[in-house]
């Protein structure tokens, strides 16, 4: 009950501020209402119209599961680059909006943090959001689903075994001892943090991993690029007491060993990473 009298009362406190005169805009104000709606947006700004189409074809994978009897295909849309904005995601955003609202994708954060909108873009793994739109207008652009993957609908994908995967290398500090002070966190030296650089940047995005020839042969039994990335990364943290039994738990023909160095991984990375870089200092160790 309680609750709910705050709830009203928030209603009505809110509906009060409504009803009055709003004050006058500030230029800041004003300037934050300006750069408001994005470049992908259906509405036309105002100079849009004086300027030269650009036109661009879009190949789409579609593959709806609640049409069973439909065939995956590739469909063909065509969008006016002038009046959108330069990344691919804009332009599966504008696809959605203005032309076909079935189209389905996985978006979130459009700046390269969240990983979600990985997929493959004239035969190359990547974010939709940080890869820009090919400008040739003579040949359209491919967009498949990342390789070798089971497709939930359209540019969607099955990331199950890819998370299950990460989580067996078991990506958390683990420690023996208690921290040196009871109650507060286990320090590191700059030193030590550094040595995560290159690692700890990863989004999980999975670009990699769907590029590997040896992941796609085996894709239950290879650990492949992005969770191996991760068991070394925490096989490296300085605070983790757990380095022997990690190394142990991913020795392994198939976990580990099936990384040929072919290092289309490293191509892959939309973040610059190097997983068979890591991947080779994990068999390193394992030597020693
Ligand atoms: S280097 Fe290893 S992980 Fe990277 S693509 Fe090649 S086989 Fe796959
Ligand atoms: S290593 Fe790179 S490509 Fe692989 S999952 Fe992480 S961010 Fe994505
Ligand atoms: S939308 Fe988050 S990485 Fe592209």
């Amino acid at each position: 009950m309680a609750a709910a009298r705050v709830l009203v009362r928030r209603g009505s406190a809110a509906r009060g501020v409504l009803s009055a005169p709003p004050p006058p805009p500030t230029v800041a104000a004003a300037r934050l209402v300006q750069a408001q709606p994005h470049s992908s947006r259906s509405e036309p700004s105002p100079s849009s119209s004086s300027k030269p189409k650009r036109p661009k074809t879009f190949s789409i994978y579609r593959w709806n599961p609640d049409e069973p009897s439909s065939k995956p295909r590739l469909q063909s849309y065509e969008i006016d680059l002038s009046e959108c904005g330069p990344m691919v995601l804009d332009a599966l955003i504008k696809i959605k909006n203005e032309v076909d609202p079935s189209l389905t994708f996985r978006r979130s954060c459009r700046e390269g943090i969240c990983g979600s909108c990985a997929m493959n873009i004239d035969g190359d793994n990547g974010l939709a959001c940080l890869t820009k739109i090919p400008q040739s207008s003579s040949d359209a652009a491919t967009i498949t689903p990342l390789p070798h993957m089971f497709v939930v609908k359209d540019l969607v994908v099955d990331m199950t075994n890819f998370y299950s995967q990460y989580k067996s290398v078991e990506p958390w500090l683990k420690r023996k001892d208690p921290p040196p002070v009871p109650g507060k966190e286990v320090p590191q030296s700059k030193a030590d943090r550094a040595k995560l650089d290159g690692m700890y940047e990863c989004i999980l995005c999975a670009c990699c991993s769907t590029s590997c020839p040896s992941y796609w042969w085996n894709p239950e039994t290879y650990l492949g690029p992005a969770a191996l990335l991760h068991a070394h990364r925490w096989i490296q943290d300085s605070r983790d007491q757990y380095t022997k039994e990690r190394l142990e738990a991913i020795n392994d023909e198939f976990k580990l060993y099936r990384c040929h160095t072919i290092k289309n991984c490293v191509h892959a990375c939309p973040k610059g990473l190097n997983p068979a870089k890591q991947i080779e200092s994990i068999k390193k160790l394992q030597l020693q």
